[in-house]
């Protein structure tokens, strides 16, 4: 399973240290992937890295922006692209998350794709058509390696989760445009619900929000997944 972290905003450089001497001490036979904020990124030693964004622009004149290659240079393997917060609060567009995937790609690092639809795009089942144009993207692109991060924006932070039945439904349409790309699931996935939700053979893994932040919840996350 791929089990990758997103700490969103939080933890400050303290906080993080200790953060990360505990995750150090996890057992899993789960691939972790730590995406920390930018700035505590070069803290990082022993666990495999992710970035939460990346530049659509390369090394330059971009101001407050951080590039794939300025990434790659710290050894960042994976990064998350299109969240759900990011298209929201700053307005990501598809096309600004396919220019993001490219040039992640030049440097052999691995996209995270997030997807998923709103309570209304699922309210008045728009949902899949959602999902199909969030992937479109990929259409004329390599699309071998890279992650899809299936997260229904109604379920982040809300403690609220799809029943199984809709997050295979949404699983077998991803994988019937990227049959042999891993798919994870992101939203509310917790130590309360992860025995459900293991029971879906599709889900390739998970992308953790809350629980990345609290190491020994995240130890029992992972106990109960084997
Ligand atoms: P939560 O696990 O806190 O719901 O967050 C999910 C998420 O957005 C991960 O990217």
């Amino acid at each position: 399973m791929i089990i990758a972290l997103n700490n969103k905003s939080n933890l400050n450089k303290e906080e993080f240290i200790s953060y990360l001497n505990s995750l150090k001490q996890i057992s899993t036979n789960s691939t972790l992937i730590l995406c920390p904020t930018y700035i505590n990124i070069p803290l990082v030693d022993g666990v495999l890295l992710g970035s939460q964004n990346v530049s659509r622009t390369d090394t330059g004149a971009f101001t407050g922006e951080v590039s794939a290659k300025q990434l790659k240079s710290y050894d960042v393997k994976y990064s998350i692209v299109g969240h759900s917060e990011r298209r929201e609060y700053q307005k990501e567009t598809n096309e600004d998350i396919k220019e993001k995937i490219i040039k992640l790609q030049e440097e052999g690092i691995t996209p995270i794709l997030c997807i998923g639809e709103s309570k209304v795009e699922r309210d008045n089942g728009t949902y899949k058509e959602v999902i199909k144009e969030e992937l479109s993207i990929l259409n004329d692109i390599d699309n071998s390696n890279i992650i899809i991060a299936y997260e229904p924006i109604w379920s982040i932070g809300t403690g609220i989760i799809p029943t199984n039945e809709e997050i295979i439904e949404v699983f077998e349409l991803i994988k019937s445009i990227l049959p042999n790309n891993k798919v994870l699931y992101g939203g509310s996935a917790n130590n309360d619900n992860i025995d459900t939700l293991k029971q879906i053979d599709l889900i390739d893994g998970y992308l953790l929000g809350g629980l990345s932040l609290k190491p020994d919840k995240l130890q029992e996350f992972l106990n109960k997944l084997n």
